[in-house]
């Protein structure tokens, strides 16, 4: 999986283009990967009250989230025990007065998923309400987002646990508190690339100098040494004078309390498999919640997140911040799509990692690991 570039160095070699153009190979992914792993699909706040509902996509599986009456969340495949049909016909959010009703013949569920009632049957004809609840999915949160699993009874028999997926990040991010914040602003994107090209672009920054000029006059950084000694760990310094991401490289949003000397001034990232990547601000955190649809669709939502404290003052206003990452994100996006028509050549067989973007050698790897080692 490498060729030798020279003494000590070594290009490996990228994942084959079936794993990127593939149908069969994308089933696969959705299977092993976006059904067994958890997925960020949103903020925690877009249920405020019981009753609440959101319904999401995850490629292609319809997910009913609700707020119970006790406070908590709940998550059922969005698929009526009766027929099949879908409780909720749309992607969206409602309200459910009382319990959940399929609309074709009103049988009725529990917030927690429980049947509680079908028109004109009994237990005497046949309906076993106990063996009829709603398929369920795992649902949990962590600072303020929302993550799914599909595969709920598998996971917890292997005990595999959103804190055990999010390792150390809670620890590294444990002054940012993610949990108050509030989204300002939402971007979605439509991008006609496969999902890991985009974690494939994030996880690097060889592509700043050359696709982000903006960027890497507020981060030189990004583009010294084709970004290969970056610290992540304690994060990217801004130009001198610069403290935050907007085109000035300041705001008048105070930076968040509890933050150290460090992240006050300097820019933080982190990726999360499969779907999750956070880049944060000492003043705001821009996250990407990333939906594929098939090998070469994929939704990208960017949220904003924002103190309610500086919210609510009146002159608040996110658009230093939210334009300058639609600058930056649509040029990766058009990047993303170029790289994806590239590949569908029919020259393209494989491409190769340089030495800065080994941390790509991890999609490689998680690919791999869930796949049966078939990549
Ligand atoms: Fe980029």
């Amino acid at each position: 999986m490498s060729v030798e570039v020279r003494a000590g160095g070594r290009l490996e070699r990228t994942l084959p283009r079936d794993a990127y153009l593939a149908p069969e190979h994308f089933a696969r992914e959705k299977e092993w990967i976006f059904c067994r792993e958890w997925v960020c699909v949103g903020r925690e706040d877009e249920l405020a009250a019981p009753g609440d509902y959101v319904v999401k996509d995850v490629t292609g599986e319809s997910i009913l989230i609700v707020r119970t009456q006790e406070g908590g969340l709940r998550a059922h495949y969005n698929v009526c025990r009766h027929r099949g049909s879908q409780l909720v016909p749309d992607c969206g959010a409602g309200h459910f007065a009382g319990g959940i009703r399929c609309p074709y013949h009103s049988w009725t569920y529990t917030l927690e998923g429980e049947l509680r009632t079908a028109p004109f049957l009994e237990e005497s004809d046949g309906l076993a309400r106990s063996e009829l609840s709603l398929h369920p999915v795992g649902v949990d949160t962590w600072g303020g987002f929302v993550f799914l699993q599909l595969t709920p009874d598998e996971a917890e028999a292997r005990g595999r646990t959103l804190a055990a997926q999010l390792g150390a990040v809670p620890e590294r991010l444990r002054r940012y508190p993610l949990a108050e914040l509030r989204v300002a602003r939402r971007i979605t994107y439509e991008v006609q690339a496969n999902w890991k090209v985009m974690l494939e672009n994030y996880n690097e920054c060889y592509h700043c100098g050359p696709v982000h000029p903006e960027l890497c006059r507020l981060v030189p950084a990004f583009k010294q040494r084709g970004g290969s000694e970056l610290d992540w760990e304690r994060g990217i310094p801004h130009r001198e004078g610069a403290w935050t991401f907007t085109a000035s490289g300041t705001t008048n949003r105070l930076p968040f309390e509890g933050l150290d000397e460090d992240e006050r001034i300097r820019h933080k990232g982190e990726l999360v498999y499969p779907n999750f990547l956070l880049s944060l601000s000492a003043e705001h955190v821009a996250a990407f919640l990333v939906f594929p649809h098939g090998p070469d669709r994929t939704t990208i939502v960017n949220e904003f997140l924002f103190h309610p404290s500086e919210m609510a003052k009146a002159d608040f206003d996110p658009v230093d911040a939210v334009e300058f990452w639609d600058l930056v994100n649509r040029q990766d996006w058009a990047i993303c799509e170029s790289v994806q028509r590239g590949m569908s050549s029919r020259v393209f067989r494989s491409g190769y990692y340089a030495p800065m973007e080994s941390s790509s050698l991890d999609i490689r790897r998680y690919i791999a690991e869930r796949l049966g080692g078939e990549g």
